[in-house]
């Protein structure tokens, strides 16, 4: 493993404090952000991992279910799942609020959610969801019961989970002979071309390129037979696979267009990595000089989004509750707290809460599409948008 970023000391992404947490004598914890790519494997991943249950636990705050782009794009994959796939039994790892699995029957669905208090939330609507972290003893327990299950599905999971090989092999376990297994995860080269460092923190172990994936898939008998590409989470791939043994499904030609697109984008290449550090250092130098210059010129600056992205972001740039007068969010676990690290405090979302602001981080950019269409007011009335995605720049 190649080290080639170091994004410096990162409090844990989606560990907002409460006052009590932020007045207490117990320091807040850190880590180093260090981001590496292995020649041979092609995989990229931080280099520190933090353990998983200081991760997920039963106090963790993010919700699939708190955007319309995620719920929408959720509502679309059921459908073609079953069309396409009609599966007798679907399990979804890493099911988070229910999202997606709200859309399948009760009896054809299985969820897997360590986090106890998201795990809470599908059980209470009736599903079957097992509060354990994905490994092989859960896989056996779950095959001992379901014997067939032609369905697997899990985004924005696998790649929190440090033992890749161990949670495919578990897979591999479970999945049928004919059975398809969809992932999907925020793609490496989306993170590349944007200068999207933000990508990076504890929970996200690895950034999956395509290459990665199919390099994973051949230690484990599977292969990709189809990608498809997402605008979610600022540019996702989603991979569909199948058994090597299973002839049943055609490979679509996306799979060595898409594979094409990265090898010209050299993201084979340790160079590649190189660059996008230089890109880093000067996104992180502009983003600071906006701020700077606006508070120079005393504007009011709140943040919309306080995304585990921000708080690479911020913490990386130090931009603080100095800079960033507080944080609007939706999300109710997140909200009448503070950001990690910044001590930011996020305020539930209301709209009167932007009035008299004159710049707005947009901490969720990869809702931007989202948010200025609700936010129409503050932006006609002169209000403008501070992102640091592809570049700082206001909006
Ligand atoms: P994510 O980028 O990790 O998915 O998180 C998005 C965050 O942004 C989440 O905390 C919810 C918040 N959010 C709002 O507060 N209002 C919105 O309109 C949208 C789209 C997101």
């Amino acid at each position: 493993m190649k080290k080639f970023l170091n994004l410096g000391k990162q409090p844990f992404a989606n560990k907002y404090l409460s006052k009590k947490e932020l007045l207490s004598k117990k320091k807040e914890q850190f880590y180093e952000l260090q981001i590496g790519f292995d020649v041979k494997s092609k995989l990229v991943s931080i280099l520190n991992t933090v353990s998983s249950k200081k991760m997920f636990d039963n106090k963790y705050p993010y919700r699939s279910s708190m955007s319309l782009t995620m719920r929408d794009s959720f509502k679309e994959l059921s459908v073609f799942i079953k069309k396409k796939f009609k599966p007798n039994l679907i399990l979804e790892i890493g099911s988070n609020d229910g999202s997606l699995i709200k859309h399948f029957k009760k009896d054809k669905a299985l969820c897997v959610e360590p986090c106890k208090n998201l795990a809470k939330i599908t059980k209470k609507k009736g599903f079957k969801t097992y509060s354990e972290y994905w490994n092989k003893s859960l896989a056996k327990k779950i095959k001992s019961k379901f014997k067939k299950i032609d369905l697997i599905y899990s985004a924005n999971t696998l790649s929190h989970i440090p033992n890749l090989d161990s949670v495919f092999k578990s897979i591999s376990y479970v999945l049928s002979e004919n059975g398809v297994l969809i992932i999907e995860d925020p793609s490496l080269m989306e993170c590349l071309k944007k200068t999207a460092y933000d990508q990076f923190y504890n929970e996200h172990i690895y950034v999956f390129s395509l290459i990665s994936i199919i390099n994973l898939m051949k230690k484990h008998n599977l292969e990709v037979f189809d990608v498809k590409k997402l605008k979610t989470h600022g540019g996702s791939m989603r991979y569909f696979i199948k058994r090597k043994s299973n002839k049943n499904l055609r490979i679509n030609k996306n799979v060595q267009k898409y594979l094409n697109e990265e090898l010209n984008f050299k993201i084979d290449k340790f160079e590649t990595y190189i660059k996008f550090r230089k890109r880093v250092e000067v996104s992180k130098q502009k983003l600071i000089d906006i701020f700077h210059s606006l508070k120079k010129r005393n504007k009011k600056i709140i943040g919309y989004g306080s995304t585990a992205k921000s708080v690479t972001v911020l913490n990386y740039c130090k931009i603080n509750n100095q800079i960033i007068d507080y944080f609007v969010d939706t999300t109710p676990d997140k909200t009448n707290k503070y950001m990690p690290g910044t001590h930011i405090y996020i305020k539930k979302y209301h709209k009167n809460l932007l009035n008299n602001i004159d710049y707005i981080f947009l901490g969720a950019w990869n809702f931007k599409k989202e948010i200025f269409k609700k936010e129409k007011k503050f932006i006609k009335k002169g209000g403008r948008f501070i992102s640091h995605i592809p570049k700082p720049n206001i909006i």
